[in-house]
């Protein structure tokens, strides 16, 4: 089959896009405004998109149901910095309530039933049931086309300034992702879990 996004003649019952590109890790934002006011929020939209320096970004979309603009979006806007939380298999179900459309400013970590502990180098809070953290400063906010509807697609680019990996989860000095069992977006409403690890060489020239 072939199909032109912008014309949605797939033919399918639900839009295949999201279930072609997977997994897709899940950056989970904790932004704080100017104000002071916290959020926590997942998006799989998300990924490292350099090593040196390291940097990642995430991509809101759509507005809220209040028909303001996402809090990820405003608050990393407003704070310039964000904190990006790892979602393990053990942390599904919490990361999943920190989703919900809770009021501006309105703590989905508490909602969740999550702790938050500061951060080392930017305002933005840690999960502290997360075993690994990024401390990001914003880079850039960049304007995509917005969605059919009109509403906004943004994507929010940082550098990473601070790691923090939970001593727990290192194995001889290497990140034990056998510990972690990190999870990721698939499709739809699926969801994947790292549990089987393979090792290949590159060929020569390969990077
Ligand atoms: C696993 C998962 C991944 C998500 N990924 C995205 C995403 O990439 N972009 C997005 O706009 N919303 C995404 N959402 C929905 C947001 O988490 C949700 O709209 C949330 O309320 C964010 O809004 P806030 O920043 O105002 O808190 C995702 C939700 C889940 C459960």
């Amino acid at each position: 089959m072939f199909y032109e996004p912008a014309k949605r003649n797939h033919g399918l019952p639900r839009d295949p896009f999201k279930a072609c590109v997977v997994p897709r890790p899940i950056g989970w934002v904790t932004t704080m405004d100017a104000a002071g006011r916290i959020n926590l929020a997942p998006y799989s939209f998300f990924n490292a998109i350099a090593s040196d320096p390291p940097m990642v970004a995430f991509a809101p979309g759509g507005f809220k149901d209040d028909g303001a603009l996402k809090d990820s979006l405003a608050f990393a806007r407003s704070g310039g910095e964000f904190t990006c939380n790892f979602a393990t298999w053990d942390l599904r179900e919490q990361m999943n309530q920190t989703s919900a459309g809770l009021p501006a400013g309105e703590n989905e970590a508490a909602h969740a039933g999550l702790t938050l502990v500061p951060a080392t180098l930017v305002k933005p809070p840690r999960v502290k049931e997360s075993p690994i953290h990024l401390e990001c400063r914003l880079w850039q906010i960049l304007d995509l086309p917005p969605d059919r509807n009109g509403e906004p697609n943004n994507l929010v680019i940082g550098t990473v300034v601070g790691v923090h990996i939970d001593d727990a989860v290192l194995t001889d000095g290497f990140v034990d992702l056998k510990k972690i069992r990190p999870i990721a977006r698939l499709g739809y409403m699926d969801y994947a879990v790292v549990d089987t690890i393979f090792s290949m060489q590159r060929p020569p020239g390969g990077g």
